[in-house]
């Protein structure tokens, strides 16, 4: 259990958060499994599996394969459907008193604002996260993360429909050219925050039966891998609006890697992959994040948010 003596609260749009480690979504599905290696209330948030209209089966298997420091996955937005969800899993959440953050994921512009209206008036739910890294059925399966336009309709219709309740965090895919032109169009649609980042499209063949080794052929690319890419995008982002809390992600297994993306400009980080090897990871990141902070001198989590873009360091001493 941590002690309060460092704020290590967090903030997006009016939900709070005292804690800034998060899972990420779909690495944990509703918390159910972590919840027997520690009380889920000891996190910052649980960020569900993204959560569709109607209940997936998800693709055929392969749907994971390991690479060099990371993971391919195609799940395929496996889950139960907004139905059986808000009946089961939501009071289960409840039940363990932590703070919970939906995602969502639609085909069209039109179903994540279906998914809003279901989840607007539910209790217990600090922030939704918008899932925008599926294929628009409605545009050729262009994910619509990679779409500026298709981006902003999404976050607008949600908008829309949550009026002022729930903040709206979007999360956004690596596979653009300009991740901070996506931000910005998202951001002015409505969104409270950002999830920075998804995974990025890798493949992997087998080279004994030559085939794609996923059904699905392509797949999210996780793990530490991908660190550096998405430091440079939670960097990239604060740069250009560095009032917008970030949840920051991607290959964070230790306090350190946590630690380098609040230096980044991430009020908050998730993690993932890291929990498949030690269910106990976000605990451990946490308590290990917060040993750094106090070693090197800031009294809250704040002060580091976005450290290292500032110029003048002569005015700190940065210890270490
Ligand atoms: C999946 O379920 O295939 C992954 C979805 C995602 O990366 O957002």
């Amino acid at each position: 259990m941590m002690t309060d003596d460092i704020d290590l609260s967090a903030s997006f749009g009016s939900a709070w958060f005292p804690w800034p480690v998060f899972t990420a979504s779909g690495c944990a599905s509703s918390g159910k499994e972590l919840a027997q290696f520690f009380p889920l209330r000891e996190i910052g948030a649980v960020v569900t599996k993204s959560i569709s209209i109607k209940a997936r089966s998800g693709r055929p298997t392969p749907r994971m394969a390991e690479t060099p420091s990371g993971m391919l996955n195609s799940i395929g937005l496996q889950g139960p459907g907004i139905d059986s969800f808000l009946e089961n899993d939501i009071p289960w959440l409840v039940a363990q008193n932590t703070r919970i953050i939906v995602s969502i994921s639609g085909e069209t512009v039109d179903e994540f604002s279906v998914l809003a209206r279901r989840l607007r008036s539910v209790r217990g739910i600090c922030a939704v996260e918008v899932n925008i890294s599926c294929p628009n059925v409605e545009n050729r399966g262009l994910v619509f993360a990679c779409d500026p336009e298709a981006s902003r309709s999404v976050i607008e219709g949600v908008r829309r429909t949550l009026g002022g309740d729930l903040p709206i965090i979007a999360k956004l895919s690596p596979d653009v050219t300009d991740i901070v032109h996506i931000a910005r169009g998202v951001v002015d649609a409505g969104a409270d925050g950002l999830s920075l980042i998804n995974t990025l499209l890798g493949m992997v063949i087998n080279t004994d039966t030559l085939r794609p080794h996923l059904a699905g052929k392509t797949g999210g690319l996780s793990g530490p891998a991908i660190r550096p890419v998405a430091v440079r995008a939670v960097y990239q982002v604060h740069a250009a609006l560095p009032e917008v809390p970030i949840v920051g992600m991607g290959g964070v297994r230790s306090g350190r890697d946590a630690f380098e993306m609040i230096l980044a400009g991430a009020s908050a980080v998730a993690v993932g992959t890291a929990s498949f090897g030690n269910p106990r990871a976000l605990l451990d990141i946490q308590n290990e994040l917060k040993s750094l902070l106090k070693e090197k001198g800031f009294s809250s989590l704040k002060e580091a948010v976005g450290f290292a873009h500032r110029v003048d360091r002569t005015q700190r001493e940065v210890k270490g």
